[in-house]
């Protein structure tokens, strides 16, 4: 709409609600086209909005082209509460036009400014997905489960796939001040905002959850200032296990020692009774593994149990092969078994492995569906005390391994594989991989095989500062989304 009344060429747009993304897009583009500036444009949500509204013609064929990046941040960024957000984007817009390369330029005002936004959003969405709780309310058929929540940002449709995801065959609501969700095994809805005293305050299902916190708080890794950053008071009031943090932070210390007394030694207590069954005494032979035929990945696995390709096979409980179907989606390659995954056998079940899942999760991968394996299949680990600390294998053990890399691949057959890390670079590159620098980049090989570079999810494990850790997580969600987006491509 012209504001012709007040003698400024001011372009009010309307836009159907606080994340109506697909209504910016249209309107900024077609803004954009007819040379629209961005100081004579309004963005009004709701009530304020005007009933009629004419956005200009663009002149026929004229297009508009934004990097990709930019759409799907913008994506996110749409869901912040500040009401300047669409002024933001559409003067973004309006400069990449003429200067394509604007979201690279880290000091530039705006793009600070989009950054932090962007940064704040996520971590929203984030806290939300840790911090919901549900209460039970009604038996049997009436059974469903109701949270409450305070976002900060207009996360509510962005997270409800997630939670839909995660309690697929529960009924639940999310309750929040701005809006609603609600799922009820087979559709998801939106109501307007609520307010708390709609939403439960106690159940029986209370009792259980204080219990599995106080089994799921892990003393050794406690640093009570990261944990009320990560965990603002703010958020307290809406958790039953808040009530439980005085009491087991006070007991941290001494909780701590217990556990590190508690932890695997070396050699893990079946060492012995593994090896023995798959190297009876005389069968010592590398050669001996007839694997040359193997037709499945089945077979493959079998014959892998007695490796003695390096010498790593001594000290480490069993080898821990790949796991998945015989053709996946994708195939995803670590570096080495960690402590858990050498007492079970399984790759990537231990602490990187959560982050693995819960970042597949995220992206919506299903990891039933790829294969998942290392670069190296025996743990290697230097004694410390009753603990086995990782040790990272050397390129001739690497080299060594990479025999029943390649068989798993032969068998696979992926279209795409992810090298997670730089000893899965090595193993499947055969060069040392600067990770930092060429993460996100797909290396195609010359048998055509395409390797997606990112890093290793331990890496985040790593990180101590806890707003750090939180932003390398988020790129790793990327590089994982962008993996995602290549599956299908
Ligand atoms: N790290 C890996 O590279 N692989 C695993 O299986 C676990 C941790």
């Amino acid at each position: 709409m012209q504001n012709a009344l007040l003698g400024l060429s001011t372009h009010t747009v309307p836009l159907s609600g606080e994340t109506d993304f697909a209504g910016w897009r249209d309107a900024a583009r077609r803004l954009a086209l007819s040379g629209v500036r961005p100081e004579d444009v309004a963005w009004i949500v709701g009530s304020g909005a005007p009933e009629e509204v004419s956005l200009p013609n663009p002149p026929a064929g004229s297009q508009l082209t934004v990097p990709r990046e930019f759409v799907d941040r913008a994506e996110t960024l749409i869901c912040h509460f500040d009401p300047e957000r669409f002024a933001l984007l559409y003067r973004m817009l309006w400069r990449m036009r003429g200067e394509p390369a604007l979201l690279k330029i880290a000091s530039d005002p705006d793009i600070r400014r989009f950054e932090a936004m962007e940064k704040s959003v996520r971590r929203d969405i984030h806290k939300m997905r840790a911090f919901v709780r549900f209460r039970k309310i009604g038996e049997a058929e009436d059974e469903c489960y109701v949270a409450w929540f305070e976002p900060e940002h207009f996360i509510v449709e962005r997270n409800a796939a997630f939670f839909v995801r995660r309690f697929t065959g529960m009924r639940w609501s999310i309750l929040t001040p701005y809006l609603c969700a609600h799922w009820d095994t087979a559709e998801l809805t939106f109501t307007s905002g609520a307010d708390k005293r709609d939403a439960p305050t106690d159940d029986a299902a209370e009792e259980l959850w204080l219990t599995y916190y106080e089994n799921i708080f892990n003393p050794a890794r406690l640093k009570t200032k990261a944990m009320q950053k990560e965990m603002p008071k703010k958020y307290w009031r809406n958790l039953p296990e808040a009530s439980l943090i005085q009491a087991l932070v006070a007991g941290a210390d001494s909780a701590a020692k217990e556990m590190i007394e508690k932890m695997p030694t070396a050699p893990a207590p079946h060492h012995a009774t593994v090896q023995a069954k798959h190297w009876p005494a005389g069968s010592t032979s590398p050669s001996e593994i007839d694997s040359a035929h193997a037709t499945s990945i089945g077979e493959l696995r079998e014959s892998a149990k007695s490796c003695r390709l390096c010498p790593l096979w001594r000290d480490a409980t069993q080898t821990v092969f790949g796991e998945g179907p015989d053709n996946p989606q994708v195939v995803f390659v670590g570096e080495q078994p960690g402590d858990q995954e050498d007492i079970a056998g399984r790759p990537f079940v231990g602490p990187a492995g959560k982050i693995f899942d819960a970042v597949l999760d995220e992206a919506e991968i299903d990891r039933r569906k790829t294969y998942v394996t290392n670069a190296v299949k025996h743990f290697k680990f230097e004694p410390r005390g009753k603990r086995r600390i990782h040790s990272k294998p050397n390129a001739g053990e690497v080299q060594a391994c990479r025999w029943w890399l390649d068989k798993e691949l032969a068998l696979t057959k992926p279209d795409l594989v992810v090298a997670l890390g730089a000893t899965a670079a090595l193993s499947l590159l055969g060069k040392a991989i600067p990770i930092t620098r060429m993460r996100g980049q797909v290396v195609t090989r010359d048998d055509g095989l395409r390797i997606f570079l990112t890093i290793h999810p331990s890496f985040i494990l790593r990180i101590p500062d806890a707003n750090d850790k939180e932003a390398e997580r988020a790129r790793f969600l990327d590089d994982i989304r962008e993996v995602k987006k290549l599956m299908t491509a």
